[in-house]
């Protein structure tokens, strides 16, 4: 039976037996057992599913991840230490060196910096198009190496809204799958594989977990790429893994596991980003009240930036849910439920405005965080994005006077006269 995603938000991925544990075991084992070496020789062959080392792979982290892909409705997922991890891997899965990656420019700035500084190093090459731009300049941003297409649906901090449906017409065009970073809205608001992305990504650190207790990652596969159609391109995919006894991976799991098993069995295995045990259990308790939080936190929201965008002191509101906004349309049209509780707005008076705004906020705390159940703020250009120049802030839509305010699942009124407060000791 297919159940509605509230249901799934709490009990999708684990099913007990009879007399079993109700609540999700932690498997807190490195290692497991076996009767015989053959056993375990199947494990290494991939010819048997199981668990032998927690460094791939981990039962607790396995029914985090069943839940989180049965939310995206996807075919697999697996679960890894970060949000970072999560991103470096669904495209080093499928990168190399000699490699392109197409990237919105209006992404997180660890995102940013991890495509266009470490994985540069690495030999891969990125071009970086504004997320606005017309299916001409997207389509011109490709190469004959390009292997990858990224975005972040609600882009951190810059609220910028993926044309989802855009960005997939132009990877599928040339042969590779659009990965999409779904943090912000969550399952619970937008699902990208609807609209044609192939590979979702999650810092599950944000809404999944939701009260800034684990930090953790996921990756979550459509199962729809068909990557032997463009087998030239994937080699790691479509050719024998000389590392798995001559494995290929596309044949043997098909459309619908390879990608995912190779992520685990190859990146997992020489890389070892996994999410501990302790982790996955406690977002799993996150991603059980997912689905009745994110509404509170989209509530909050929009209250708080109708709020800001009618005060004098206020230069602009970023909230994608705004009619006055630039994505409002985008919105409605991935959003019909809202985004998520994160605003980004500029005060009159820049830089210092925004320093005294924010020092006089009393519920509201400065945090390199969004995404909690108690509200946070922060200036990017001094902190998350603070390795961006002037230029690169602009393209990446973040001057250097914005400030990004996560509402939590506080009273909206409170918030308001909070603000309101720190409004006028400007
Ligand atoms: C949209 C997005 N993706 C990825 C990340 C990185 O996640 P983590 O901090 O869990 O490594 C973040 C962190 O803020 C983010 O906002």
């Amino acid at each position: 039976m297919d159940y509605s995603l509230n249901t799934k938000c709490v009990q999708a991925g684990y099913t007990p037996g009879n007399g079993e544990p109700r609540q999700i075991p932690i498997i807190q084992s490195t290692t497991y057992k076996y009767d015989t070496s053959e056993d375990m020789g199947k494990l290494f062959d991939l010819e048997a599913e199981g668990y032998f080392y927690s460094r791939l792979q981990n039962p607790t982290n396995d029914y985090v991840a069943a839940k989180i892909t049965a939310l995206e409705g996807g075919t697999a997922g697996m679960l890894t230490s970060s949000g970072q991890a999560a991103n470096f891997f669904a495209l080093f899965n499928i990168c190399e060196a000699g490699s392109h990656i197409v990237a919105s420019s209006s992404i997180y700035g660890g995102t940013y910096n991890l495509i266009d500084v470490t994985l540069k190093k690495m030999g891969v090459e990125s071009t970086f198009v504004a997320p606005d731009c017309t299916e001409e300049e997207l389509n011109a941003a490709f190469r004959d190496n390009t292997r990858a297409v990224f975005g972040e649906s609600i882009a951190n901090p810059a609220l910028t809204v993926l044309d989802i449906e855009k960005f997939a017409k132009a990877a599928h065009a040339h042969g590779v799958p659009l990965i999409v970073d779904n943090t912000f809205p969550t399952p619970v608001n937008l699902r990208p594989f609807a609209w044609g992305a192939d590979i979702v990504t999650h810092s599950t650190t944000k809404y999944m977990d939701g009260h800034g207790a684990a930090l953790g990652g996921a990756i979550i596969d459509s199962g729809k790429f068909d990557w032997m159609a463009h087998a030239d391109k994937f080699p790691g995919l479509c050719t024998p893994d000389e590392s798995y006894h001559g494995i290929t991976y596309a044949e043997k799991f098909g459309k619908e596991g390879a990608f995912i098993t190779k992520c685990t069995s190859q990146l997992m295995r020489d890389l070892g980003c996994v999410q501990s045990p302790q982790n996955a259990f406690i977002l799993n308790l996150g991603l059980e009240s997912l689905h009745v939080r994110m509404p509170r936190h989209v509530e909050n929201g929009q209250a708080v930036a109708e709020f800001l965008e009618q005060h004098e002191k206020v230069e602009f509101v970023n909230y994608p849910t705004l009619p006055s906004n630039k994505y409002y349309e985008l919105a409605k049209k991935y959003l019909p439920n809202g985004g998520c509780g994160v605003v980004s707005f500029e005060l009159k008076g820049g830089r210092k405005a925004a320093e005294k705004f924010m020092k006089n906020l009393k519920l509201a705390a400065i945090e390199t965080h969004v995404a909690d159940a108690r509200t946070c703020c922060l200036n990017p250009a001094t902190s998350t994005h603070r390795q961006m120049n002037d230029e690169q802030l602009a393209a990446a839509g973040v001057p250097a006077g914005l400030i990004r305010i996560s509402c939590g699942l506080e009273d909206k009124k409170d918030l308001i006269a909070d603000i309101a407060q720190a409004l006028d000791a400007i």
